[in-house]
Parts: C-alpha cells; sequence; structure tokens
C-alpha cells in the first residue's frame, strides 16, 4: 500500500467541508491531515462522548473540569469514548487503533448510533442522526450502513452460504428474487462463488469471515464497519483477508470504518489512522504521519519506540509454504518437487504436519546414485536437522536460529503442525525497515520467496 495523499502538518485551516462547530478549537483538531482533503466528509463526530452508568452525566462533567477516566469510575461510571471529533471521508478506509479498552467498539457503534451518544453530535451525510426519532433513525442506518462486521460474527449454522449472505436482506424485508440476486453478487465478490450452497461447518475460518464481509456487502449501503473482523483468524488467513479487503475496496469503494489492536493491520489497510487511548483520539494521520510524527509518548511507542526485533514474531514474518516432502514421498517426487518451485531442498512432514527434518537435493541425489538405496522412500539417514520455531518467536530470537544456519526455518503452530516458513530475506527486510512501514515485508520484492539457492 502506498501513501499517496499529501502529508501535511498545518493546522492553521477549519476542515474545508464541515468547518468548525461552536466551541470547538481548529487549531486543537484532531484532524489536522484534513486540512488538504478535498472528497466529501461521510461521517463525523463533533464533540461526542459515551460514558457508561447512572451518573454519566456528572461523570461528563467531571471529565470536562480535568478530571480522569479514574475520577469518573469513583462515581460508578465507565469512560467510554470521550470528546472525539473526527471526519471520516467518503470511499476512505479509516481504522480504529488503540489498546484493548482503549474506546474503539463504543465509537463505531455510536457512529450508527447503537450507542446513544452521553453528548455531541455524529454526522452521517451532513445529517444529524443524534436528533433522529427512531423510525428515521432505522431508515438511515438501513441505507447507510452495510451492518456491522464482527470478530467471530454471527454465521448461522443451519443456513447455507446463500442464506447466510442473504439474512441481512431479509432482515429489511428485501423480496425473494433480489435477496438472491444481491446475495450471489456478493458472494462473488468475496470469492466464493461455487461454494453457495456449502454450510459453515464445511467452511474454513477465513471463508466463514468472507460470508460476514459478503453479509454485509449484499446489503449495498455506502458505509462498512467492521469490528476486529480478522482478529481471531490464522495470521496467514488474517494477511489474505486484509491483502482481499484491499482489493475489494478497490472495486466497490465504500466507506470502511475498521476497529484494530493491530497496528501493522492499521498501517496496512488505512487510508488514515485515528489512534485512541483511555476513550480520546490522540492522533489522526496517514500511516506515514503516525509514524514520521507521533503526537505523544503513548503514539510513540507503538511505532517507534518499540524495537521491530522484539515486537515482530514469526506469525508475521513467514511466508506460506510452496512444497514439502512428505515422509511416503520417494526420492524422484521430492527431487521434483524441488525442481518444480526452483528450491534447493524441503521441509521434510508426516501425514499430520509435523516435521521430521530437512531435505536437501543433494541428499536426494546421493540416494538415487547410491544403487543399494532405496526408490519408494527418502531414507531416514538422508534427512538432515530442520530448525523449528512457534508461531509466536520473536524476531530476535529468529536472527539468532538464522546466523546458525541458512536453511529456511519452519514455524510452527501449538499443536506442531507446520504452518509457514521463515526465510532469511524476509528477516532482512522486516528488520531493515525505517519505523513500521504499511508494506508486508514479505511482499519485497528482493525477497526470494524461499531465500535460497535454486537448484
Ligand atoms: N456497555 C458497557 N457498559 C459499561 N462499560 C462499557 C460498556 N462498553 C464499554 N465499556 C467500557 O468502555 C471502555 C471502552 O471499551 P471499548 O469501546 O469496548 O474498548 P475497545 O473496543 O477499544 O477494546 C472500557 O473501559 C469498557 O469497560
Ligand atoms: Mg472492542
Amino acid at each position: 500500500m502506498t501513501v499517496s495523499r499529501p502529508s501535511t502538518h498545518t493546522q492553521d485551516g477549519a476542515s474545508p467541508a464541515s468547518g468548525s462547530p461552536p466551541g470547538v478549537d481548529p487549531s486543537a483538531s484532531q484532524d489536522a491531515a484534513s486540512a488538504t482533503e478535498s472528497r466529501p466528509v461521510k461521517v463525523s463526530t463533533r464533540n461526542v462522548s459515551k460514558v457508561f452508568g447512572r451518573q454519566a452525566d456528572r461523570a461528563l462533567e467531571l471529565l470536562r473540569k480535568g478530571g480522569t477516566k479514574a475520577d469518573a469510575q469513583k462515581l460508578g461510571a465507565a469512560v467510554g469514548v470521550y470528546d472525539v471529533s473526527l471526519d471520516v471521508y467518503a470511499g476512505e478506509t479509516f481504522v480504529l487503533m488503540g489498546l484493548s479498552g482503549s474506546g474503539k467498539s463504543t465509537l463505531l457503534r455510536l457512529l450508527n448510533r447503537l450507542h446513544e451518544p452521553t453528548s455531541g453530535q455524529v454526522l452521517v451525510d451532513g445529517t444529524d442522526i443524534t436528533k433522529l426519532g427512531k423510525a428515521d433513525l432505522l431508515r438511515v442506518r438501513r441505507e447507510k450502513f452495510s451492518g456491522m462486521v464482527f470478530q467471530g460474527f454471527a454465521i448461522l449454522p443451519h443456513r447455507n452460504v446463500l442464506d447466510n449472505v442473504a439474512y441481512g436482506l431479509e432482515i429489511q424485508g428485501v423480496s425473494a428474487a433480489e435477496r438472491r440476486r444481491r446475495a450471489l453478487e456478493a458472494t462473488a465478490l468475496v470469492g466464493l462463488d461455487g461454494w453457495e450452497s456449502y454450510y459453515p461447518s464445511e467452511l474454513s475460518g477465513g471463508m466463514q469471515q468472507r460470508v460476514g464481509l459478503a453479509r454485509a456487502l449484499a446489503v449495498d449501503a455506502d458505509i462498512l464497519l467492521m469490528d476486529e473482523a480478522f482478529s481471531a483468524l490464522d495470521p496467514l488467513i488474517r494477511r489474505e483477508m486484509q491483502d482481499e479487503l484491499i482489493e475489494l475496496q478497490a472495486r466497490v469503494n465504500k466507506t470502511i470504518i475498521f476497529v484494530t489492536h493491530d497496528l501493522d493491520e492499521a498501517l496496512k489497510l488505512g487510508d488514515r489512522i485515528a489512534i485512541m487511548k483511555d476513550g480520546r483520539v490522540v492522533q489522526v494521520g496517514t500511516a506515514e504521519q503516525i509514524i514520521t510524527d507521533p503526537a505523544d509518548d503513548y503514539v510513540e511507542a507503538f511505532v517507534e519506540g518499540i524495537d521491530r526485533a522484539e515486537v515482530l514474531t514469526a506469525a508475521n514474518i513467514m511466508m506460506p509454504l510452496k512444497a514439502t516432502a512428505q515422509l511416503r514421498d520417494g526420492p524422484h517426487t521430492a527431487l521434483t518437487k524441488m525442481r518444480r518451485f526452483g528450491i534447493s531442498g524441503l521441509l521434510v512432514v508426516d501425514s499430520e504436519r509435523k516435521v521430521h527434518g530437512y531435505l536437501t537435493s543433494e541428499n536426494v541425489r546421493a540416494q538415487l546414485d547410491d544403487v543399494d538405496a532405496s526408490r519408494d522412500r527418502i531414507e531416514s539417514s538422508r534427512i538432515g536437522p530442520a530448525v523449528t520455531v512457534s508461531l509466536d518467536t520473536p524476531l530476535q530470537d529468529i536472527i539468532g536460529y538464522a546466523s546458525e544456519s541458512s536453511l529456511p526455518i519452519g514455524v510452527i503452530d501449538a499443536s506442531g503442525r507446520l504452518r509457514g516458513v521463515v526465510v532469511k530475506g524476509a528477516i532482512l527486510a522486516a528488520l531493515v525497515r525505517p519505523g513500521r512501514g504499511p508494506d508486508d515485508p514479505t511482499k519485497s520484492a528482493q525477497v526470494n520467496t524461499e531465500g535460497q539457492h535454486a537448484v
């Protein structure tokens, strides 16, 4: 992802589309990047706050006088969101990022008024939805919002893919024929065509998440809200879904507001990112702005203060395996796999994908040259040791292993199954990048994906 929007730190202009609401000092705007933005504003919040608890108004008063979240807590109130003003532009992917409990989900739910704000306004296409009666609110939700995509999204087990995708339309009372047409279209959009009649239990976690996305897309409204939608997925599938969302967004051009606690995900997906802390937005900007000019220590700790080698893990930098040798493979099969993928060796796995070692092309050839050797099986004496690490092994430790051997390092999950591979090129790519840029290090053009000498 390239960040193409101009970087600006000027805070001298009011937001062109919305101006400054009364009582808001534009120089204190949380949204400095908006000064050069010409796209229409899709969703805005104006000094919006959400405090939970019976003493919400008193707690809010306390906060306005400079009280803290902890002070509010003494009143039995929980501060979800405090005094957030931001503009989300039509067609952008806007990410809300912050630690758990920082208020991301609360803010997201304020945007379609699933949460009633304690104070402040929420504008959708210029309409202040906090002022709407129930019927009008429901109409705005239906017309403007595509529903919400959650982590562990509510897939209905007894419905097939198509009927799950059509579910949102069914709730809206759309006719059966129209439902079917739009559900088919949305299913194809997320790459599930051909799977329409399958049941959730027959789908992988990633595919189930696609069903959730398709359900939202079938509704076909401008604004898509996603709350940690990919957070429960395996790392590789998660990155795949991120890539697909980027590609999908290029086609459908929705306004996406995406919540995550993962900085890498935020940097990868967000045209702009709002960083939240204790219910407040502490910085809004492009990935570049946030990396190069963090607003405070909190943001800096996220982006720069942290050593990449400590933060990144095997899961972040591993790549999918092109090929493995099975224990039952014969020497010709193993050699053919190596040739086909242009690699000089393979990790050897059993039927449960447990790693048994590493097989080099030299050793296979040696077996083939040996007239007394087996032609049916790779002999165990030909298989050398393999280095494996777990998904959460820090890059720092991986560097240590990689310096001792040039072989690719297998990455195994908690049950010992091989899940991916880390090669030297990926380690270097992850280390040399200044800050934590938006591009996936494993996609760098310089990285030879198997990291070694071709056969
Ligand atoms: N329904 C609720 N009732 C009381 N407190 C809540 C409720 N929802 C959220 N909170 C509180 O608001 C704060 C922000 O929560 P949340 O928006 O869920 O954070 P995040 O999504 O960033 O993890 C937390 O302190 C949380 O305990
Ligand atoms: Mg949340």
